[in-house]
């Protein structure tokens, strides 16, 4: 499995639905990959999938004592303020602070049986930045125009270049 790096076109999609029964083999086939790039949080397109799902460690909450899965994820309520050094295992050689919401209330579940998440925090911060990508939205996306730029421009040299970080 290939971790796909920005400037590929499959981060930029917004990723297709996904039913309940794709969920099982896709669910192991991300925790596995989170784990061998080593992140806190992992969206299929980044392995290639063009699925709506993501999967986010239990690292990311004391109150996780497993990974987090993400299905069809919708933010229905943001609240508040926060932000922390960010980086993404598809985004080479940059890491910026990006402004998030404090709290989210989001909505997450295969047709049958959706289901409602608060989460704030660390949490929070990783859940939007996996939905972001869910919707081909990178975290430079999020940062003003000049600091956008500087950060797409460099993550692309550095993957033309095959740095490594
Ligand atoms: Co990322």
């Amino acid at each position: 499995m290939e971790l796909r790096i920005y400037p590929d076109p499959i981060l930029r999609k917004k990723s297709e639905k996904v039913v309940k029964d794709d969920l099982d083999k896709i669910y192991s086939e991300m925790v596995t990959a989170m784990i061998i790039f080593k992140g806190i949080g992992l969206a299929a397109p980044q392995i290639g999938l063009d699925k709506s799902i993501a999967v986010i460690s239990e690292q990311a909450s004391d109150d996780m004592n497993k990974p987090l899965i993400l299905v069809n994820p919708v933010i229905l309520e943001r609240k508040g303020e926060q932000s922390i050094e960010e980086s993404c295992l598809s985004v080479k050689g940059v890491s910026a602070h990006v402004p998030r919401s404090a709290v989210v209330k989001i909505e997450t579940g295969p047709d049958e049986e959706r289901g409602i998440i608060i989460a704030s925090g660390l949490l929070a911060i990783v859940i939007q930045h996996e939905i972001d990508h869910l919707n081909g939205i990178l975290f430079p996306d999020r940062l003003g125009f000049l600091k956008r730029r500087w950060a797409l421009i460099k993550a692309g040299w550095k993957k033309k270049h095959g740095q490594k970080d």
